[in-house]
């Protein structure tokens, strides 16, 4: 199997959702670069404090707020890391090579109009960070996460005007990492539209 995996896709591609589950059914570390941030917002820490605005505009953190705490986190890891959200930008992807190889990098290619759908439908835990579907992948019952009992919410970037404005900075910033690990001999796309498990089984695939 594969042992360090970076997920790349537009917002609302899946990443969190196949991340958790290479996760939970095959082992690996899945380190969330947008699931740290929020934490770190809602604790109020310095961190939070400063990357709070660009999340909420749909913007990125600026690299040396998170390049720094990535290096941290994967230093902490023994066996396979599956890396969400990081990186992000080309910057980010060149301090990450001098930290460890990555053996593979999976786009998740999914429709703009599909995209805008399933975020804003996504209802998320604060607690545990699962995720939620309004109509594809809805809790059990209604409002309350499934595996923690904690009342669901909203992202605040995933109102729309936000939304689309993730989307300009995704094709700005991270849509060339594709022919980056391409270069690199690095990268599989997988079209990330049908069912949750339908992509799971792909993306299984990809990684062994
Ligand atoms: P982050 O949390 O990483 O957001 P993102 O990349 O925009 O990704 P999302 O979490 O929105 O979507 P996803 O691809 O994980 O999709 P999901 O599985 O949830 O980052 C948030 C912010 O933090 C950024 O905007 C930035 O400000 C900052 N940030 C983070 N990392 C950074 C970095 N490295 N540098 C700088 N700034 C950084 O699925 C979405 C929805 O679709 C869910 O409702 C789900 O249930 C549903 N769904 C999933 N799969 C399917 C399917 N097959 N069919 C139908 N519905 C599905």
């Amino acid at each position: 199997m594969k042992s360090n995996i970076v997920l790349l896709g537009p917002p609302g591609s899946g990443k969190g959702t196949q991340g958790e589950r290479l996760g939970s059914e095959l082992g690996y570390t899945r380190l969330s670069t947008g699931d740290m941030l929020r934490e770190a917002v809602r604790n109020g820490t310095p961190l939070g404090i400063k990357a709070k605005g660009y999340m909420d505009s749909g913007g990125l953190v600026p690299n040396d707020l998170i390049i720094g705490l990535m290096k941290e986190k994967i230093s902490e890891v023994s066996g396979g890391v599956i890396l969400d959200g990081f990186p992000r930008t080309v910057e980010q992807a060149d301090a990450l090579a001098k930290e460890v190889d990555v053996d593979l990098a999976i786009n998740l290619d999914v429709e703009d109009a599909e995209l805008v759908q399933r975020l804003t439908n996504r209802r998320s835990c604060p607690k545990c960070n699962a995720v939620y579907h309004l109509i594809s992948n809805p809790p059990a019952d209604e409002g309350v996460c499934d595996k923690c009992g904690s009342r669901l919410y909203q992202r605040d970037d995933d109102k729309a005007a936000t939304v689309q404005n993730r989307l300009r900075v995704y094709r700005e910033n991270t849509f060339p990492l594709i022919a980056y690990y391409e270069k690199k001999g690095k990268l599989a796309t997988i079209m990330g539209e049908g069912t949750i498990d339908e992509i799971f089984a792909k993306v299984k695939e990809a990684v062994q």
